[in-house]
């Protein structure tokens, strides 16, 4: 795999509604001291299988991340901040299309998608994303679930409990050849686009394979305030 057409997408477009009222979006918050992005940047930005990095932020955060970027990591022409989308698949092909506008996208680049929030993520997970690119087009980073799974259809009652054994915690990174996966994207209907619920999907929705990366517990995402004490504990280990 040829490090330079290996690209890393930071997603950081989002605003946190989840995480209540606080006064920026949690991949600002501090952990450790550090803000959550950084300490996520800091890892792609530390291993060897990706050379370019791209963060993605709300249009009135970059130039804040670009400060935050520029206190905590040595100058580096391999790091951009741009403005994300107004939702996270849209934010992903930002970063395509800034690929595309500024390298070369063609049938080998990779992007290895990564939610900001996510900085925990392991050196094995990324260079495992990475390498899948040799032989497959999409992966994705899941793991078996712990808990049962039940459905409700009507948010009411269960309406099917599917064999757990089957069943996958999704996790990121998601990684893709870049160009195929823009083609997929544009190729959806709205009313397919509209049933979206993360970039793997795109590539299922159009039955093309995605294969599976063992995810790790301790890459959680940080969604609410009660994972900001999680990540705090996580840090201190
Ligand atoms: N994200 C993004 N662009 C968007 C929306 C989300 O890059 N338009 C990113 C978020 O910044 C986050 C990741 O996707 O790093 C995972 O999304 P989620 O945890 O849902 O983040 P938010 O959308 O910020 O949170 P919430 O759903 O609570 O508003």
């Amino acid at each position: 795999m040829d490090k330079n057409n290996v690209y890393a997408a930071i997603l950081a477009g989002g605003v946190g509604t989840r995480m209540g009222n606080v006064e920026k979006p949690k991949q600002f918050l501090n952990i450790g001291g550090k803000p959550i992005i950084v300490h996520t940047v800091e890892k792609f930005f530390s291993n060897d299988s990706v050379d370019n990095i791209i963060v993605l932020t709300p249009k009135q955060w970059v130039n804040h991340t670009k400060d935050l970027l520029a206190k905590y990591l040595p100058a580096s022409d391999h790091i951009h901040v741009i403005e994300g989308g107004s939702d996270r698949n849209k934010t992903i092909m930002n970063a395509i299309q800034f690929i595309e506008d500024q390298y070369e996208l063609n049938d080998e680049t990779v992007i290895i998608t990564h939610d900001s929030v996510r900085p925990f993520v392991s050196h094995r997970i990324i260079t495992e994303n990475v390498e899948c690119m040799e032989k497959y087009d999409a992966c994705d980073t899941a793991i078996a679930a712990t808990d049962t799974i039940v459905k409700s259809d009507n948010n009411e009652y269960i309406t099917e409990i599917p064999d757990r054994s089957l069943m996958y915690q999704g996790q990121t990174p998601q990684t893709f050849k870049a160009k195929k996966l823009k083609e997929t994207y544009l190729a959806l209907s709205e009313e397919e686009k509209q049933k979206l619920t993360d970039a793997c999907k795109i590539m299922v929705l159009k039955g093309e394979k995605v294969y599976l990366v063992e995810g790790e517990t301790s890459n959680m995402k940080v969604t609410y305030p009660y994972d900001l004490k999680v990540a705090e504990a996580l840090l201190e280990e």
